[in-house]
């Protein structure tokens, strides 16, 4: 069959979606797969098996991340990448990261049933930790591929029970001996749904992604003093969860003053003593912020940092605001957005470009290796919530975009 006419088969691509869903599925109907535990282990493993079996070498690196190599006639040519993550939110959905993965899954599939051979190598990565909801940094494993973050800090970043990353990838038996980077890539690529709503509302399959917003994120403590709620005068106290409370409104307002494209989110909030009758001494919270444009995210950064010191001083609170991540927007490379471009476009695929507002394992790997991405519709645009759902027909479109960019760069052997 010529090399043109390969096309992915979208129900086994389906079937594994929904049988890696399993493990962490959750009764709405999502996953809960955090980052380095029990669940990840099982879904590591699972994704592993089927790597193998579509005659893979597999190499894990020393934070975990996993790669799967698929021989080229050049062995020594640098590889063409795919992958994503399999890590997921708290209330985490079927499809993102673990398209990108199985998507790449199913390319090397695709490969092996139609005995087509490349001239480079092709791989799948399955990097550790992209979420960010277990230990911060976001996107730490393909961040410490591309040498934005040493190894040994990675290793020794600890989650809210004090577990620290090392220990946790120990435990699960994914702490490799690759070593971190220095890996020749000639090309990333990677597919991800959507995680927003402009494909859907203008009913086009593909989004050629261009790049990413920037972010910063950001650790913020207030406090105050824990005291009785009967007897202490309403002017007398010093209410943290007061602090945190208009800060919430003031991170809302600084990202509405740079619409359309502002983002400002709280999505994580730790009162303390919590206790209904106790006035809250203390508010650990964090905040995430974004911008395509690195200079509006400079003023939000500056807004954020008077908000916090105006409320402080009025509600007479400490406030310890600490950014603890941060990316600038990122491009991404013009010959791979022109592979994904020209892939759809041979397959009759209705398309936009667009950025990505989500952080995604693409953005560091741009660092290291010439990169584009490849977006899908999900349904309302909903992600980072247990119903984020997709339909089969576009993840299938998606993963032929996929497989065709991926050869346009891996070059196939002819017959
Ligand atoms: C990753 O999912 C992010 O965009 O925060
Ligand atoms: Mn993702
Ligand atoms: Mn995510």
């Amino acid at each position: 069959m010529s090399p043109n006419a390969l096309r992915i088969d979208g129900s086994r691509l389906w079937r594994s979606l929904m049988d890696l869903a399993r493990i962490g599925a959750t009764p709405k109907g999502g996953v809960c797969r955090l980052a380095l535990t029990d669940l990840d282990r099982q879904g590591r493993d699972c994704v592993v098996g089927w790597l193998r079996d579509a005659g893979c070498s597999i190499e894990v690196d020393r934070v975990g991340n996993i790669f799967a190599l698929r021989r080229g006639r050049s062995a020594s040519a640098p590889v063409v990448l795919t992958g994503s993550h399999i890590d997921t939110q708290p209330s985490g959905g079927k499809f993102d990261g673990n398209y990108g993965v199985l998507a790449g899954l199913e390319v090397l599939r695709t490969l092996a049933a139609a005995g087509i051979e490349t001239e480079k190598p092709v791989g799948v990565a399955i990097w550790t930790n992209e979420e960010g909801s277990r230990f911060v940094p976001v996107m730490g494993g393909s961040g410490a591929f591309a040498g934005v973050f040493a190894v040994e800090h990675l290793l020794a970043q600890r989650d809210v029970d004090g577990v620290a990353f090392g220990e946790a990838l120990d435990r699960i038996g994914y702490a490799g001996d690759a070593p971190v980077g220095g890996r020749a890539l000639d090309a990333y690529f990677e597919a991800h749904i959507e995680q927003g709503p402009i494909l859907e509302r203008e009913n086009r399959v593909i989004g050629v992604v261009t790049g990413a917003l920037g972010q910063r994120w950001y650790d913020c403590v207030w406090n105050g003093q824990d005291a009785h709620a009967g007897p202490t005068p309403m002017e007398a106290r010093h209410d943290a969860l007061r602090g945190a409370a208009r800060f919430v409104e003031a991170v809302h307002a600084l990202a509405v003053r740079q619409a359309p494209e502002g983002r400002g989110t709280v999505g994580f909030v730790q009162v303390k003593p919590n206790s209904r009758n106790v006035v809250p001494g203390r508010v650990a919270m964090s905040v995430d912020l974004r911008h395509p444009d690195d200079a509006a995210l400079a003023v939000m950064d500056r807004d954020l940092r008077d908000a916090a010191a105006a409320i402080a001083r009025e509600l007479r609170l400490e406030c310890d605001l600490t950014q603890v991540d941060q990316f600038p927007s990122s491009r991404f490379d013009p010959a791979c957005i022109a592979a994904v471009r020209d892939a759809a476009a041979a397959l009759g695929l209705s398309r936009r470009e667009m950025p990505s507002g989500a952080g995604h394992d693409a953005i560091y790997v741009a660092r290291v290796a010439p990169t584009a991405m490849i977006f899908v519709p999900c349904k309302d645009g909903i992600s980072h919530n247990e119903i984020e759902d997709a339909q089969p027909a576009h993840l299938e479109a998606g993963a032929n975009v996929l497989l065709h960019a991926v050869l346009a760069r891996a070059g196939a052997v002819p017959a």
